[in-house]
């Protein structure tokens, strides 16, 4: 009998959510009702779900269903935009109606009750909270930070040149410094990659994403009832979310003993100085809805910055050594370039990117074949809202494939080729490196964006000045289909740095 009255109301809700679909009432809401392809009885598209390259598969249904469609997980409602034009018209030309966050348990329940920057809904709160992670990162940059991103670089070769010719994962090596930098950057501590107390924090990051992101754990979004039995993965990620957080806490702890307001040292402290401000001016019950704005905020958003600034570059980087590994004739075209206007001698500084057009374009074919986050972070409307013609009704989930915009045929040539060249023989050049969505666009646009070319200019410059990039044993390079998950990685693999001015240049390459 339960689980009859449960088809019914599967049922029902499919029933009822299909009238959302058609305006109601007056107000700028679309007259067209979006494409969709046909739901199967009660589970609607959730085997869709099953294909791990999900991004591809959206493109897939796109040449179907056109660039704009609806899509139903169960009893929520989803649209995918699929083109760079409808991305820009939700993101940026209406981006208040597309600014929020479809909410969760589990989001809930790893940020302090809905307190994450990158999670959280659109509301008065999170507003302030990204506007004070955005000012205090811009405040970071704008301090030496090029000095501190050129010395990692240095320090990975000095490392890579310590290895021999013995092969490397790369992978491991990159996220150690870019969790470095973000490190240096939010506490004031430049830690040992091998101090037990950063290779704890660097590996609950990972476990948190990882897990968070686990069937397991997503489960539990969608079937209340299964949180009251045993779990063994809520336990592992609530294990990490605790080690994640005593970290946090101890470091904004240590900040407030010793903070000075006429000396901002790092991101802790800017977000410090903003929260003691804030209370002074605020003896009165919060401006926001009587909320307010406590640690918890600031806890999350330096939480964000960390998952933010790691494993994202360091992806990105990684990426790149394995095309870069496919295409040698494009290593040497680099090393020959960076010779050309640094000499043999300087060391690169980052205004020297704009003399170096053929490295700033493999970072951008770089982050347009392989965007990491290829399905953003899921954006939910904020109200009733149209795009492109088509009603769609407050509180839908809107995927922007970031994969597929990069992908699109009519405004990418080959767009599956590995052609840096593509952007130095654009017409307007700038306008193709803008062209790459990479990192989304509108109100929650990635805050790293800046950080993160920056990091990967520099270890790509310095990497390509002192070595080639060359496979174990020859012809063996790697996979470059990936990993789809929440974000696109390559399979592990392995590199040999060879100094450019040790013999065997056509060693192992295509
Ligand atoms: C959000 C990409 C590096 C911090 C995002 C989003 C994307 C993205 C696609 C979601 C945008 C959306 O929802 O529409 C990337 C890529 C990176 C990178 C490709 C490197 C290659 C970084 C770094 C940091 C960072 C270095 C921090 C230091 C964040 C934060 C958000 C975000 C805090 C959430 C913004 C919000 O919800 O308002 N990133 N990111 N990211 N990123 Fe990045």
């Amino acid at each position: 009998f339960c689980s009859v009255l449960f088809l019914l109301l599967l049922s029902l809700l499919a029933f009822i959510a299909k009238g959302r679909w058609k305006c109601q009432g007056p107000g700028p809401c679309g007259s067209k009702t979006l494409p969709s392809p046909r739901p199967l009885p009660l589970l609607g598209h959730l085997l869709e779900l099953r294909r791990k390259d999900l991004p591809v598969r959206f493109m897939e249904l796109s040449r179907r269903y056109g660039p704009v469609y609806r899509l139903r997980f169960g009893t929520q409602d989803v649209v995918v935009l699929n083109t760079t034009e409808l991305i820009r018209e939700a993101l940026i030309k209406k981006w208040s109606d597309f600014a929020g966050r479809p909410q969760s348990y589990t989001a809930d329940l790893i940020s302090f009750g809905g307190k994450d920057l990158s999670l959280g809904n659109y509301t008065a709160m999170w507003k302030i909270q990204r506007r004070l992670a955005h000012s205090s990162l811009q405040r970071s940059l704008r301090t030496n930070l090029e000095a501190l991103i050129s010395q990692e670089a240095q320090q990975l070769c000095q490392d890579f040149l310590s290895y021999g010719s013995s092969p490397v994962d790369v992978s491991k090596d990159f996220s150690l410094h870019t969790c470095r930098i973000i490190s240096s950057m939010t506490f004031g501590v430049l830690f040992d990659k091998k101090d037990p107390e950063f290779q704890v924090i660097h590996k609950c990051i990972g476990d948190v994403v990882q897990l968070w992101s686990s069937p397991n754990i997503t489960v539990l979004d969608s079937f209340p009832f299964l949180r009251k039995l045993p779990n063994a993965s809520l336990d592992a990620l609530m294990q990490a979310v605790a080690r994640r957080d005593a970290f946090v806490k101890h470091q904004l702890e240590i900040h407030k003993e010793t903070f000075q307001p006429s000396e901002i040292r790092d991101i802790s402290d800017s977000m410090i100085h903003f929260l003691q401000e804030r209370k002074q001016q605020e003896q009165t019950p919060a401006a926001a809805g009587g909320e307010e704005f406590d640690e918890d905020y600031i806890h999350m958003a330096i939480v964000d910055l960390f998952i933010g600034g790691t494993e994202t570059t360091a992806s990105t980087l990684t990426w790149s050594v394995a095309y870069l590994m496919h295409h040698p004739q494009v290593q040497e075209r680099i090393y020959s370039e960076m010779l050309e206007v640094l000499g043999p001698e300087r060391l690169p500084e980052y205004s020297d990117r704009v003399h170096l057009p053929l490295l700033w374009a493999t970072i951008s074919e770089m982050l347009r074949l392989r965007p990491v986050a290829p399905l953003a972070v899921p954006h939910a409307t904020t109200r009733d809202t149209s795009l492109s013609g088509y009603f769609i009704p407050k509180g839908t989930v809107v995927i922007p494939n970031l994969y597929a915009a990069n992908h699109d045929e009519t405004k990418w040539k080959n767009p599956t080729q590995f052609r840096p060249e593509r952007f130095m023989e654009a017409e307007d050049p700038k306008q193709a490196h803008r062209d790459v969505l990479s990192f989304g666009a509108g109100a929650r646009v990635c805050l790293g964006e800046s950080l993160a070319r920056m990091e990967i200019f520099f270890f790509l410059a310095h990497l390509l000045r002192h070595f080639r990039f060359l496979p174990l044993v020859p012809g063996q390079l790697p996979d470059l289909c990936g990993i789809f998950g929440i974000n696109l990685r390559s399979k592990p693999f392995q590199v040999r740095f060879v100094p450019w001015t040790e013999p065997g240049k056509d060693e192992g390459q295509e």
